[in-house]
């Protein structure tokens, strides 16, 4: 049972009023709240339970070793991961595709090879083909995607090749909102060859995942989206994959045997966690992982498309408003102009009345340009949404129309 006012009491930012207005939250793309579970846990970890990881022999290191082992373990039930070892922990998913890039890109592309990415990547799944193309001299190919926001299978088919070696693509746009068919471009990728990586981010905060039944073999997400704290983020890859590549940084924790002249290092997932880990933000996402599967994804997707589908009611309603990506097979991410008002007006108007968007090209200027912007204004969706701030939004979208 999806009790929305019981759940969005768990988070108590929304206690407090923005601008003596309520706080109509719309940016859970960029960032989402956090339930009090996570902000007690965290609380009582530094306050009554922390120590540092795999190191001491003292009682409290040994527990909190297991309490961030554990966190691993509730990561891969999320995912469906075969086993825990599959998951490496990092900063964000911008650091789980980046190490992606210079481990494996760096010691299996070839300037005879093909990187496939989408128009529709966040910038971190563009940026670092790019400086990887540059050294390397593989060829990055950019998959079209069609003006109502979908991807265009027919282009992919067409760059598609046994030349091919990554297929780097998201899962869900964090412009568009488009959910793209990756259980059927992981396949085709396979055909040919090539191994997929899936960019989760926004994938993972409203849909349920399972990389076992997707069979792609890096995925990657951030904590702070799924609800979680910063700091934290996740890569996973298939396992024969992860102990095929060498480390990403050096230092403690990731080696076996160091001497003066030479180091031995230590197998996935503590090959990639060189230093101290966010020891403390990984027991954090544990706990928002877990708050997630008690409420059950499932249940999240069919409330959130509820939603998601009167949002795009109310806003094409809306008078001079054209929307980026129109496709059915979307979430709730809504990006758009209104005609004759600058988004930065906008967003300054909404703002007043507690309404908070993101505003700007959203880390995929590329897209946004591509689409025919230069800056656009985002609202998005999280489970704690309801129809009242989608009220609460085109009302302020009204009011802001009158000014102009
Ligand atoms: N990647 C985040 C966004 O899309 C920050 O807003």
């Amino acid at each position: 049972m999806f009790d929305i006012k019981k759940i969005r009491n768990d988070f108590p930012i929304f206690k407090i009023s923005v601008n003596s207005k309520p706080n109509t939250f719309l940016d859970t793309a960029a960032s989402a709240q956090k339930p009090q579970c996570v902000i007690d846990k965290m609380m009582k970890v530094y306050s009554q339970e922390y120590a540092n990881v795999h190191r001491g022999s003292y009682l409290l290191s040994e527990e909190i070793t297991s309490a961030y082992e554990n966190a691993r373990d509730i990561v891969k039930k999320f995912i469906n991961a075969e086993k825990k070892e599959d998951i490496v922990f990092t900063r964000n998913a911008t650091e789980a595709i980046n190490l992606v890039a210079f481990t494996w890109g760096r010691k299996f592309l070839t300037k005879i090879d093909e990187v496939i990415i989408s128009e529709a990547e966040h910038h971190a799944n563009l940026v670092p083909w790019q400086v990887l193309r540059d050294e390397i001299g593989f060829e990055l190919k950019i998959c079209r995607i069609n003006d109502d926001g979908s991807f265009d299978w027919d282009d992919f088919c067409s760059k598609l090749s046994g030349k091919t070696k990554l297929v780097a693509i998201t899962g869900l746009s964090n412009v568009l909102g488009t959910v793209f068919p990756i259980k059927e471009i992981i396949a085709s990728a396979h055909r040919k060859g090539a191994k997929v990586l899936i960019d989760a981010c926004q994938l993972a905060v409203h849909q349920k995942i399972d990389v076992q039944d997707l069979d792609c073999d890096f995925l990657a997400f951030s904590g702070h989206k799924t609800y979680g704290p910063t700091g934290i983020g996740v890569l996973y890859a298939k396992y024969d994959i992860l102990s095929a590549m060498p480390p990403y940084q050096y230092g403690g924790d990731m080696v076996n045997v160091v001497t003066y002249t030479s180091t031995t290092f230590d197998e996935p997932p503590a090959r990639f966690e060189a230093g101290t880990p966010a020891i403390v933000q990984a027991i954090g996402l544990g706990e928002a992982l877990s708050y997630l599967m008690n409420l059950g994804m499932k249940n999240i997707e069919k409330y959130e498309n509820e939603l998601s589908d009167y949002a795009f009611e109310r806003l094409q309603k809306i008078k001079g408003l054209k929307m980026l990506g129109t496709h059915q097979s979307r979430s709730g991410i809504y990006s758009f102009v209104i005609e004759g008002i600058h988004p930065q007006d906008l967003a300054f108007i909404l703002n007043k009345e507690g309404v908070a968007v993101r505003v700007g090209h959203h880390c995929a200027a590329p897209l946004v340009r591509r689409m025919g912007f230069e800056s656009v204004i985002r609202a998005s969706l999280g489970l704690y949404n309801t129809e009242e701030d989608i009220d609460i939004l085109c009302k302020s979208l009204e009011k802001a129309r009158t000014f102009f």
